[in-house]
């Protein structure tokens, strides 16, 4: 399949500068985004399995939920994250496998994990319900995808014009993130026996980026 840009969604094109912005940009926030995150991934990310899925892990804002000595198989495309999602790792004391590939075609077996994670990753993978195709995928039937994930404000509102009026912009410093995905919608109908999501908004200065869901899918 082809996108409009002529590239399929298996493809990911690493860009020298804003590759590196951005995995200095989270390694350098990560800590204020979490702060604003922390009593939601506390909840969705309690009890996480070992070995664990994470897509799109950047520079490994999710090591702190990851019990000590677990496994992590970390999908994450982007080289540019890899060398301190692997210091991060260490720190942690989490042992780590990065899978240098896209969510929309992970390289692991039907039914081969029990639990898949992202956070803010959905709003940036060119095909989000490919990659939920591919969760579903991975994950044995029972299985659970919890996420925390950035949306679209509701229509009419102002968080959701600043949302339009700075796509161009946002897309382009944060790698082709857009702050106007409806992920619950996507997430809803990707086929998962059951889905158990909330909203909720953040009070951060990037304005775009402050209305989020966390939840949990079943396999
Ligand atoms: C906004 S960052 C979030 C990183 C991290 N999850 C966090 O919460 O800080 C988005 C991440 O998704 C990765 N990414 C982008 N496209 C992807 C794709 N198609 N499949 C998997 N990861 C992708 C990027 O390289 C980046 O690390």
């Amino acid at each position: 399949m082809s996108t409009s840009r002529g590239r399929t969604p298996e493809q990911f094109d690493a860009h020298r500068v804003r590759g590196r912005f951005n995995s200095a940009f989270f390694w350098v926030m990560g800590g204020y985004i979490n702060w604003h995150m922390r009593k939601r991934k506390a909840d969705v990310f309690a009890d996480l399995p070992s070995p664990l899925v994470e897509l799109g892990s950047g520079v490994g804002a999710n090591m702190r939920y990851l019990p000590q000595n677990s496994h992590l198989i970390a999908v994450e495309p982007n080289p540019y994250m890899h060398t301190r999602l692997r210091r991060a790792a260490r720190a942690a004391g989490v042992s780590l496998e990065i899978r240098g590939v896209v969510a929309e075609r992970i390289d692991l077996p039907d039914a081969s994990a029990d639990a898949v994670i992202s956070s803010l990753v959905l709003c940036t993978v060119r095909n989000p319900d490919l990659v939920l195709a591919e969760v579903r995928r991975v994950l044995r039937p029972g299985g659970r995808f919890s996420f925390t994930e950035h949306v679209a404000a509701k229509r009419g509102t102002p968080t959701r014009w600043v949302q339009r009026l700075l796509r161009r912009p946002w897309a382009w410093i944060f790698e082709g993130c857009s702050c106007e995905r409806d992920l619950e919608h996507v997430i809803r109908t990707a086929g998962f026996s059951a889905v158990d999501l909330d909203h909720y908004r953040i009070h951060s200065p990037f304005l775009p980026f402050n209305t989020h869901i966390a939840g949990t899918a079943v396999a």
